[in-house]
């Protein structure tokens, strides 16, 4: 039974990611510091639904903890490590900047330096489509320049991207780095719009609306995003002998065994139809609080998810009013109302 390391693991990815891979029959050690940014009840829930497979065992690491973290790795012996953990938030990231550095820079080395001693078959750590910052040049494609970060998470983000690359280069060890679009579905975020828009909405209170409503976001599906992750671990990269193997839009660098997969719906959604889609399905109307664009925020976001398809044959495509509705669904019970 493969054994696989996933950080994060009480987060909401991480949580239905490892789900996916008890299901498969890993078996799986999550990682997660369970840090209160927010609301950590939902981190223990999600913990203890995991801990009802005999499969999964967690430990209570913060990542920054070389030591401590090393320790856990050790008596695991992974096979495969997905690195999900991280300080995540983006408009977080403007008030508390060096919490990111910390976890995401400094947490995602140790990270790399496990997976280094472990030898392991295939590290996958997320990135974000924050990375592409201000790019307009749409839909994105993984060899486009991300040189533009706009926020300190976007920043350490593509710091995670660079130091996975040199450790790939340096000690062949095969990585992939995922470049999320805005991930939504049940357990999801609470700092994240679909949750905020739901519980105003379900409380008569009013949505915030960034840019008058002329914002664009690539939605991802939960249930999509994990089965590309897990369609991912067997797509290892592997070092070309020549830049002549690289096939034209593949990520795949020329010196290492290392590539960047986009994970998106490759379909960007107008921010105002999204909420006139939550206000269907919950059959309230909202009240709108328009606003002026928010400092380090993106107009748009869209995917070329093209390189995952071609190299899992798969794509995500969940519509989005079904996902809306899954995840009503889930919050209403969740939340009794
Ligand atoms: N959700 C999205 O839309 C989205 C989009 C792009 C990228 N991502 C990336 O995907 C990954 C997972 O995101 P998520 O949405 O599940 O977020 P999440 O906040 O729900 O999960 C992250 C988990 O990491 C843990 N964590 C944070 N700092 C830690 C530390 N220092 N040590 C140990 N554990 C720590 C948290 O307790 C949390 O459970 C992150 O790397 C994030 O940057 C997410």
């Amino acid at each position: 039974m493969t054994r696989v390391m996933v950080t994060g693991s009480a987060g909401f990815i991480g949580y239905h990611l490892s789900r996916l891979l008890l299901d498969e029959g890993m078996t799986v050690l999550g990682v997660d510091g369970m840090t209160d940014y927010y609301d950590v009840c939902l981190k223990h829930k999600r913990h203890q639904m995991l801990l009802q497979s005999p499969g999964f065992s967690a430990e209570e690491v913060m990542i920054e903890d070389g030591a401590a973290l090393d320790a856990v790795a050790d008596g695991f012996a992974p096979e495969i490590i997905i690195h999900l953990a991280a300080q995540a938030g983006v408009r977080y990231s403007l008030e508390n900047p060096r919490l990111y550095v910390e976890t995401n820079v400094v947490g995602t080395f140790n990270v790399m330096e496990v997976a280094r001693r472990h030898a392991v078959r295939h590290l996958l750590m997320a990135s974000t489509s924050s990375v592409y910052g201000a790019n307009g040049d749409m839909p994105y494609g993984e060899t486009h320049k991300a040189d533009t970060p706009m926020t300190i998470y976007a920043a350490t983000k593509k710091a995670g991207e660079a130091m996975g690359h040199s450790y790939a280069h340096l000690w062949d060890l095969p990585t992939t780095m995922f470049r999320f679009f805005t991930v939504y579905g049940p357990w999801g975020r609470p700092d994240m719009a679909l949750f905020k828009f739901v519980a105003a909405m379900l409380e008569g209170r009013a949505v915030d609306i960034y840019n008058h409503g002329e914002m664009f976001r690539d939605f991802t599906y939960v249930d999509d995003l994990v089965r590309a992750i897990r369609l991912l671990i067997d797509a290892v990269p592997v070092r070309p002998e020549s830049t002549d193997e690289i096939a034209a839009g593949d990520s795949l660098s020329p010196v290492a065994p290392y590539r960047i997969v986009n994970i998106g719906n490759s379909n960007s959604v107008r921010l105002l139809d999204f909420v006139e889609a939550i206000e269907a399905e919950l059959g309230v109307s909202a009240k709108r609080n328009l606003m002026p664009m928010q400092k380090g925020d993106v107009p748009a976001t869209w995917a070329d998810a093209s390189l995952l398809q071609s190299l899992t044959g798969y794509r995500p495509q969940t519509d989005i009013r079904d996902g809306i509705a899954a995840f009503v669904r889930w919050y209403r019970a969740y939340y009794g109302v």
